[in-house]
């Protein structure tokens, strides 16, 4: 089985996908973690975020089972990464990995922007989590402060905003709803309700 989750930043798609693929006993992959690793790969380099050749090469260079995924979550990194994920060639460079972890079983959850509609488009299962802006930021900034790394509601906010601007608007696999996902509201839901719902959707599409 292979349940493709897709939605905006802070939407919760990365602790469903963790919680579907424990209940299901599937694989999980948080392709955010990839495009936020080559962020950090510049970063570290001194290199300009729009820089295709040093993205691409730093995608080959990539060991993702040595990710650190609190590292790759600060919000410079998150920044970055919505950048240089509008590069066709590094999104290109992405994909081979992206479909050999689907495949290989027992199956997998992913979870990002375009695995609905580009990585796994024959995917099982299609979700595409939202929430508003506002509880977006609101549980983004409580992550922040969690991690001791607090941040102004608001910034966050800002940021958030700009970030669906820029993964909706990019020409390359922008953000959007496939034409066969279940769309998941998770505004007005706590974590345990929206792990239901998404079982519930897992379970009649099966
Ligand atoms: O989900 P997360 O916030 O970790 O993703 C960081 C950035 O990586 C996103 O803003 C988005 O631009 C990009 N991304 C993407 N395609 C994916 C996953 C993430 O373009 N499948």
């Amino acid at each position: 089985m292979i349940i493709a989750i897709d939605g905006p930043a802070a939407s919760g798609k990365g602790t469903l996908g963790k919680k579907l693929a424990a209940h299901y006993g599937l694989r999980h992959l948080d392709t955010g973690l990839i495009y936020r690793a080559v962020a950090k790969a510049l970063l570290d380099d001194g290199r300009p975020a729009d820089d295709k050749t040093a993205a691409v090469a730093a995608a080959a260079a990539l060991d993702p089972a040595r990710f650190e995924p609190a590292a790759l979550k600060a919000q410079a990194v998150g920044e970055v990464a919505s950048v240089v994920s509008a590069i066709p060639e590094l999104r290109a460079a992405l994909v081979a990995f992206q479909r050999d972890f689907a495949a290989t079983p027992p199956g997998a959850v992913l979870d990002g922007r375009d695995i609905g509609t580009v990585i796994c488009p024959d995917a099982d299962v299609k979700i595409f989590v939202t929430a508003s802006p506002e509880v977006r930021a609101h549980r983004r900034a409580l992550e922040f402060a969690a991690s001791g790394a607090p941040m102004d509601e608001a910034a966050v906010l800002a940021d958030i905003r700009k970030r669906d601007e820029r993964d909706m608007g990019r020409a390359a696999a922008p953000l959007k709803q496939a034409a066969d996902a279940h769309l998941l509201d998770t505004t007005n839901m706590d974590i345990s309700t929206a792990i239901r719902a998404a079982i519930d959707i897992v379970e009649a599409s099966r």
